[in-house]
C-alpha cells in the first residue's frame, strides 16, 4: 500500500513530528511506501483557487500535492489539535484540491500535550473528509505525546506500541475493504 502522510502543523519545535516519524517507521516495516509531505517544508500561500479551476496555475507544491492525492492508496493526516480544531496551515492546504480526494480513504493521528488527544480537532478532521468526498477511516490518538514519543520518534510508552500497531491493520483493512 502507498501511504501519503500529511504533516499538519509548520510551528518552530512542533512535537507532532514524533507522531509522524513513529507512525513512518512503523507503516515502512510493514512493507508499505510513505510519502512524506511536511507542510513545514512546502511553500503553500493562502489560497487563490482550487487546482481543478486554475489548471496550471497553481502553486508548485500544491500541485505536487494533487499529484500525490491522486496516486495514494490512503490519506493520512497526522495534526495536534490547534484551539480545540485542526491547525489553519492544514485547513488551508487540504482546501486547494477537491476531485483528487474523490472516494480516498483518509486516516488520521491527532495529538495533545494534555489529555484529550486532539479529540476535537478528530471531530472536525471527520466533518472535512465527509465534505471532500473522501471516506473517513481509523484514527489514533495521542495525548501527553511528550511522555509517549521522544524527540527522534522513539516510542517511550509500552502501551503505544500496542496502540500504533493496532491502527496500522485497521489502515491496512481499510484501504483493503475499500478496494
Ligand atoms: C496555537 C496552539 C493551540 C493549541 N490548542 C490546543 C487545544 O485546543 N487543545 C489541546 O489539547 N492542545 C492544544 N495545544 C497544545 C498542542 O496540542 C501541543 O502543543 C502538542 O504538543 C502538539 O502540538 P505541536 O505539534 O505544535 O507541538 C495548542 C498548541 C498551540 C501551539
Amino acid at each position: 500500500m502507498n501511504i501519503l502522510l500529511i504533516v499538519g502543523t509548520t510551528r518552530d519545535g512542533r512535537k507532532t513530528i514524533r507522531a509522524a516519524e513513529a507512525a513512518r517507521n512503523r507503516f515502512e516495516q510493514e512493507g508499505h511506501e510513505v510519502e512524506f509531505f511536511d507542510l513545514k517544508q512546502k511553500e503553500i500561500p493562502f489560497l487563490g483557487n482550487r487546482t481543478y479551476i486554475e489548471e496550471g496555475q497553481v502553486p508548485e507544491d500544491i500541485q505536487d500535492l494533487s499529484n500525490k492525492v491522486e496516486e495514494t492508496d490512503c490519506l493520512l493526516i497526522i495534526t495536534p489539535e490547534y484551539n480545540h480544531s485542526i491547525p489553519g496551515a492544514l485547513k488551508n492546504a487540504l482546501d486547494y484540491l477537491y476531485p483528487e480526494y474523490n472516494d480516498l480513504p483518509f486516516a488520521y493521528i491527532t495529538d495533545s500535550a494534555g489529555g484529550f488527544g486532539g479529540v476535537r480537532a478528530m471531530s472536525h478532521l471527520n466533518d472535512i473528509t465527509l465534505a471532500l468526498g473522501g471516506y473517513p477511516g481509523p484514527s489514533l490518538q495521542i495525548s501527553n505525546i511528550s511522555e509517549v514519543l521522544s524527540k527522534t520518534g522513539e516510542i517511550t510508552e509500552d502501551d503505544f506500541e500496542e496502540r500504533l500497531d493496532s491502527f496500522v491493520e485497521d489502515v491496512e483493512s481499510q484501504v483493503a475493504k475499500l478496494g
